[in-house]
């Protein structure tokens, strides 16, 4: 088998539906492979979805996610080129931020820089957009810096909402963005250097 170029770690905290779809996306790909999942709850279900793809997982600490002397051996040791958060609640800490510059990106459930920042993550942003009586989300994936979700924006879409939507409808229509373009936008990242918010839409 040809060995894939370029490895993803996938860093998560949830259900891990982002992480399913991008495992997904590069099952079958020569030039990216998920080498490893990162999950910092031993009960996330995403656990069970990488290891239903023979993927292997890795569960951290608090104080080994802080610690430069075990993250960074191991991404190395697994060759891991790329890092992308699929609804990962910690934030990542500066000397990881500084092993892989330009090489972390986040996917974040509205448009930034609305609706981001500590404490703004899963249903507390969908709450806030919905007490704010807005016409519009959408969803945002961004190179990560030492702030929460401040880094520069590669990709950002849009979905329109009804008055009436819920929170939970607010949810609903913003994952399926997330699911429809995260993985195809790390490819493009990974691959090219850079995302192309037009062959991004024609594409899919
Ligand atoms: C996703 O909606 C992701 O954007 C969000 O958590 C959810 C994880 O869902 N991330 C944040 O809010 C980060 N601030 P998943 O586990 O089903 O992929």
């Amino acid at each position: 088998m040809q060995q894939a170029e370029k490895h993803i770690a996938i860093f998560a905290s949830g259900g891990g539906s982002n992480a399913r779809k991008i495992i997904e996306y590069f099952r079958n790909s020569d030039q990216i492979a998920v080498k490893l999942v990162v999950v910092n709850k031993r009960d996330a279900g995403v656990l069970e979805i990488a290891e239903s793809f023979s993927i292997e997982t890795l569960v951290i600490s608090r104080t080994a996610f802080a610690n430069p002397d075990f993250l960074l051996p191991a991404l190395v040791e697994r060759n891991i080129d790329y890092i992308a958060l699929a609804g990962f609640l910690w934030l990542v800490p500066a000397f990881l931020v500084d092993a892989f510059p330009r090489r972390i990106l986040n996917i974040h459930p509205a448009l930034l820089p609305k609706y981001g920042g500590k404490g703004m993550y899963g249903h507390f942003v969908h709450e806030a957009v919905k007490a704010a009586n807005e016409r519009e989300s959408g969803m945002t994936i961004h190179l990560i810096d030492n702030e929460y979700d401040r880094g520069e924006t590669l990709f950002q879409v849009r979905c329109h909402l009804e008055p009436e939507d819920s929170a939970e409808q607010i949810a609903a229509k913003v994952l399926a963005l997330e699911h429809r373009y995260y993985a195809a936008v790390l490819e493009q990242f990974i691959l090219k250097g850079e995302v192309n918010a037009d062959s991004m839409s024609e594409g899919l």
